[in-house]
């Protein structure tokens, strides 16, 4: 049986309270805004119908929540209000309507104006000083965070007036510009302490923290939009006018605020600035319709909440909550796995939401997400949906720990998490359907294979007939099979055939850098190549001797390591030997002898790697040693030098810094 009018009316109050508080005092809201907008409209929905059951203390009829003991209590002198809402063009219509008809008018003037994300504040400027600043509140009492909006930079300290107004009251927005978040998250997450879910709440939790430091720190923004309680400030006749006015004093005013008439210009504002909203600096949730007219202000008046000449236009919601019924693992072109949630489907900012990424396992840790918990979802503009944050709060015992999977989900092949990386990848690079397209490319590449036009597109109809499925294919590809290819013909086709041909005999650095092992340039495919100088050897160095290369460090060893012993990728590596691919061994390519019979040892960091070092010695018929002794020819000697430097003192060895080095090779540098 449903509720009776009294006791609905009663557990939407109690339901609405706790989120005001959760919102407003925690800055840690577990619905989003539009359930919450649902609850407050069901709730002034049953007040209209039964007016005895309306409470002055209803939410309703009053603004925000009361404010925490955390700060000094501040008595606004003139109520802080909130505003009412339009969640369409017929609610806005009715709004215009009525204005119109109590102005009697036809066409009404209004202040169009972004809705800000952020938090109200009022300033208070005695002589042109700031001696206050106080939150909202329950708009009759707020807290004093004068303290912190001394460090707010766009807070000007002073206003700038020949002569100041004995008293001016600027109420206005705290709010965190997108890329001042997207850091300020970025850096929490280095300390792995808890992100904020979005800029309306890292202002929020800024502003109202107890350490003005912190705020010097979070660099927020805030631009005014009206006035409280003013002595010796004559005010303009209109809105606009007034905010003109508070600028000339230095006070930040959005530029994109702006006089219209009428509804269509309303709606052709909120059509513009819904167009932008993604490209503003700063989140916007909706836009603001204020009467521009001071005194049409008063002849609509005020409710004990909000006034009656003003209304907020909401965008459609870009937050919403949901729940996750599944994560599921997507391969991309890189081999990199990311883990997807799928959800049951909500809209959001006016398109339906059925999955969401979860970035990383990284990211899945630090929030928490399982599968069976209620999250919220934020799309903005066209980027990919987002899932923010855990209701911890609405989590059921049932829910499900993500698990990594142990296998490639498209091609059941190998997986590696490497050690301090967030990202999983699938190691079957060569084979794995998922990365066949940009793997083929890359080996094709002018700086891999060089096997001219084998371009993107032939690549992809090579693929989509099935024709190629891993580099090895191309070598068993015949004239006919291209020739018979949309846009090809026997010339064209012979042409193909013919530098696939003239690309059998790579260099092995060239071939080494083909492969597309990950973290592997073709500086240290090079490196590689001189190191090793056959195939073979590579493909059977384990860690250990993959660290003794000069370029190559400990992540790179074990990319390289997994990537030649994954069977599959063996596999196609023979199958391209078999098909007459034959990787031309690194040559020591001698210059001259002219440093025959003399032994050189590195020591410390140089400019260049030891290896490039090395081969300019030998190629001059040195040999490079890696223990000094007495017959040693000379030890070159880098930054921060080892024990050999002290080996070669010692023993009174000839000691050489890198430029005396390179003007012993000739050489310039
Ligand atoms: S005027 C008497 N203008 O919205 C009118 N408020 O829901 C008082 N807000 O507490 C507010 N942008 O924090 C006004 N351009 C704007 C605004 C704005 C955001 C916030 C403000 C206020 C809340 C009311």
């Amino acid at each position: 049986m449903a509720d009776s009018p009294a006791k609905r009316a009663a557990w939407l109050r109690w339901q609405i309270k706790k989120h005001n508080y959760r919102y407003y005092n925690l800055n840690d809201p577990i619905i989003s805004d539009s359930d919450y907008d649902e609850l407050f409209r069901e709730l002034q929905r049953i007040e209209v119908r039964h007016p005895e059951l309306l409470t002055a203390d209803s939410p309703t009829q009053t603004v925000g929540a009361p404010a925490d003991q955390l700060f000094e209590p501040v008595t606004h002198q003139l109520p802080m209000l909130s505003l009412d809402n339009a969640q369409s063009e017929e609610e806005f219509r009715r709004f215009d309507k009525r204005v119109c008809e109590t102005l009697e008018c036809d066409v009404a003037e209004y202040s169009a104006e972004p809705k800000f994300d952020g938090l109200a504040i009022t300033l208070i400027y005695q002589n042109g000083s700031l001696t206050t600043a106080a939150t909202r509140g329950d708009g009759i009492e707020g807290e004093n965070v004068t303290l912190n909006a001394h460090e707010i930079s766009s807070i000007p300290q002073f206003l700038n007036a020949k002569k100041n107004p004995a008293l001016l009251e600027v109420r206005g927005e705290i709010f965190m510009g997108r890329s001042d978040f997207e850091q300020l998250n970025k850096s929490i997450e280095q300390q792995q302490r808890k992100l904020f879910a979005n800029p309306r709440n890292a202002a929020a939790g800024s502003l109202r923290n107890k350490d003005p430091k912190v705020v010097a720190e979070r660099r927020l923004s805030f631009y005014c939009y009206g006035l409280g309680l003013c002595e010796g400030f004559t005010q303009p006749t209109s809105h606009t006018e007034t905010l003109a006015k508070l600028k000339k004093l230095g006070l930040p005013v959005c530029p994109e605020v702006q006089a219209v008439r009428g509804f269509e210009g309303c709606i052709d504002f909120y059509n513009g600035l819904a167009n932008k909203r993604t490209k503003l600096e700063y989140e916007i949730d909706g836009v603001v319709y204020k009467l521009n007219r001071i005194a049409e202000q008063g002849v609509l008046g005020m409710r004990s909440r909000a006034p009656r000449w003003a209304i907020a236009y909401k965008f459609p919601a870009h937050e919403r909550t949901t729940k996750i019924i599944a994560v599921e693992f997507q391969v991309g072109r890189t081999g990199a796995l990311t883990p997807v949630a799928r959800l049951e489907p909500v809209t959001v900012g006016g398109a339906v939401v059925s999955n969401a990424t979860l970035h990383n396992m990284d990211e899945i840790k630090r929030k928490d997400v399982r599968v069976g918990d209620t999250v919220f979802v934020r799309r903005a503009g066209d980027v990919i949906p987002q899932v923010v944050k855990v209701v911890k709060e609405k989590r059921p015992r049932n829910t499900k720990v993500i698990v990594p999977p142990n296998h490639c989900p498209i091609c059941g092949g190998e997986v590696l998490l490497q050690e301090g990386e967030s990202v999983i990848r699938c190691m079957e690079t060569l084979t794995c359907e998922a990365q066949r397209r940009e793997v083929i490319r890359h080996f094709v590449s002018r700086t891999a294979m060089d096997i001219e036009g084998l371009g993107e597109k032939l690549i992809d109809q090579l693929i989509d007939a099935n024709l190629v499925k891993n580099v090895a294919d191309i070598y068993k590809l015949k004239q006919q099979d291209v020739a018979e290819l949309e846009r090809m013909g026997e010339k064209s086709a012979q042409n193909v055939l013919a530098a696939i041909a003239q690309s059998c005999k790579p260099s092995l650095e060239r071939f080494i850098y083909a492969l597309g092992i990950r973290e592997v340039g073709e500086v240290s495919a090079r490196s590689l190549a001189k190191h090793f100088g056959s195939l073979e050897k590579l493909m059977v160095a384990d860690q250990e001797a993959l660290c003794a290369v000069g370029d190559i460090g400990a992540i790179t060893a074990q990319w390289i390591y997994a990537f030649f012993h994954d069977d599959r990728n063996q596999a196609v590596i023979s199958e391209l030997t078999r098909n007459g691919v034959i990787p031309q061994p690194a040559q020591r390519v001698q210059l001259s002898d002219e440093l025959a019979g003399q032994t050189y040892v590195i020591t410390g960091t140089l400019t260049k790697s030891r290896d490039q070092i090395k081969q300019l010695l030998e190629q001059r018929g040195a040999k490079v040693s890696s223990s000094v002794s007495k017959k040693t020819t000379a030890v070159i000697v880098g930054k921060d030098p080892g024990s050999k430097y002290q080996t070669a003192k010692d023993l009174d060895v000839a000691l050489l810094d890198e430029p005396q080095l390179y003007q012993k090779l000739g050489m310039e540098k």
